[in-house]
């Protein structure tokens, strides 16, 4: 059966990039189809300035917010990276293998390493090793496809030339992994800077809309997105990044596809209308299943324990493997 990983990193509140260009997808096809894990990749909120308690909070409403999407602990395995020590373990091998001239070529890196700086703050290390680590969540699995959007395809593509390269010098040991992006709604963008991604992590709140927001706050931020100077509603992504981005949001929340929904509005207003209300009604089971959650901690928790347990057998064998064969002495 084909092994899926796929995970979110609890820096923000979930958005809904998150939700139609990863989420949905291991909802809807990935458990049902395929041996997957999904994982709140908690030692990844470190590698830029953090709050700890923070931390703590969003990686428990990330978990809380998968199920409440639709995962089902019968059918994959939700679980917290830093319960599962075979991840960081793999890692340090994996940078044994990597080099720091393929780490300051990510594009991730070069982006928030200069906003750090721009701050006046430091760049930790950990954010130019951060797709090392990555590439450990995905190997460790022995994951053959990994469900994320289109931000994450160069890490994939990393994890796939680490894989590669250590099977090559040390014997066959890693699965090479493949990135499989959504269809549609690959790169939502923020609706008040359509040429730039909806990120969790960023500040622009009103460009952003999160899993949580009230329908009315979703409302409003969708009618005040930022389209065009012209007026024909088209799919034109680099011509026209607004109504694009509208366009393909309406695709996904509706199963259609963005070029077939050109020409069928005649305004901008009738089409943040439609898309305002289709991301509310696919919102609002996720929202009210969320509530009910919050009010079951202990469910939460011990779906996370039970997952942890499972991912550490899952991935020992392979890591334990990884150290034979890069010469490590075993223990007695
Ligand atoms: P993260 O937490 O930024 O995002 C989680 C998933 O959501 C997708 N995504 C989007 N898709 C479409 N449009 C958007 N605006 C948008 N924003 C986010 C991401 O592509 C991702 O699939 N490094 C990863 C987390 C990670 C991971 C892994 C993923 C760590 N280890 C191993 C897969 C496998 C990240 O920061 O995702």
């Amino acid at each position: 059966m084909t092994r899926v990983f796929s995970g979110v990193k609890p820096t923000g509140h979930l958005t809904l990039g998150n939700y139609l260009g990863a989420m949905r997808r291991w909802v809807e096809v990935d458990q049902h189809q395929a041996d997957a894990l999904f994982c709140i990749v908690d030692l990844h909120a470190l590698t830029v300035e953090h709050d700890p308690a923070r931390v703590r909070r969003l990686s428990r409403q990330a978990a809380t917010l998968l199920l409440a999407a639709g995962l089902d602990p019968e059918r994959c395995t939700v679980f917290v990276q830093s319960h599962v020590d075979e991840h960081a373990r793999l890692s340090y091998l994996l940078e044994c293998v990597a080099t720091d001239g393929e780490m300051r070529r990510m594009i991730q890196y070069k982006e928030k390493a200069a906003r750090e700086r721009a701050r006046g703050g430091s760049v930790r290390l950990s954010l130019l090793t951060y797709p090392v680590l990555m590439a450990a969540d995905i190997l460790a699995y022995g994951t053959d496809e990994v469900p994320v959007g289109d931000d994450q395809t160069q890490h994939v593509e990393l994890a796939r030339d680490l894989a590669v390269r250590f099977n090559q010098r040390y014997g066959h040991t890693f699965v090479v992994p493949r990135a499989t992006p959504p269809q549609v709604a690959a790169r939502v963008m923020n609706l008040q800077d359509p040429t730039s991604k909806m990120g969790k992590s960023d500040d622009s709140g009103p460009g952003i809309v999160y899993v949580l927001d009230e329908p009315d706050v979703v409302r409003r931020k969708v009618m005040r997105a930022v389209t065009d100077s012209g007026r024909e509603v088209v799919y034109d992504r680099d011509g026209r990044p607004g109504v694009a981005n509208l366009l393909e949001i309406l695709a996904a929340c509706t199963g259609g596809n963005p070029s077939g929904l050109s020409g069928v509005y005649e305004s901008y207003g009738a089409l943040k209308k439609d898309t305002a209300e289709a991301v509310v009604e696919v919102l609002r089971p996720v929202q009210e299943r969320h509530r009910e959650l919050c009010a079951d901690p202990g469910y939460v928790e011990g779906v996370l324990r039970d997952g942890a347990e499972r991912a550490r057998a899952m991935a020992r064998p392979t890591v334990d493997a990884a150290y034979r064969a890069i010469g490590l002495l075993p223990a007695a």
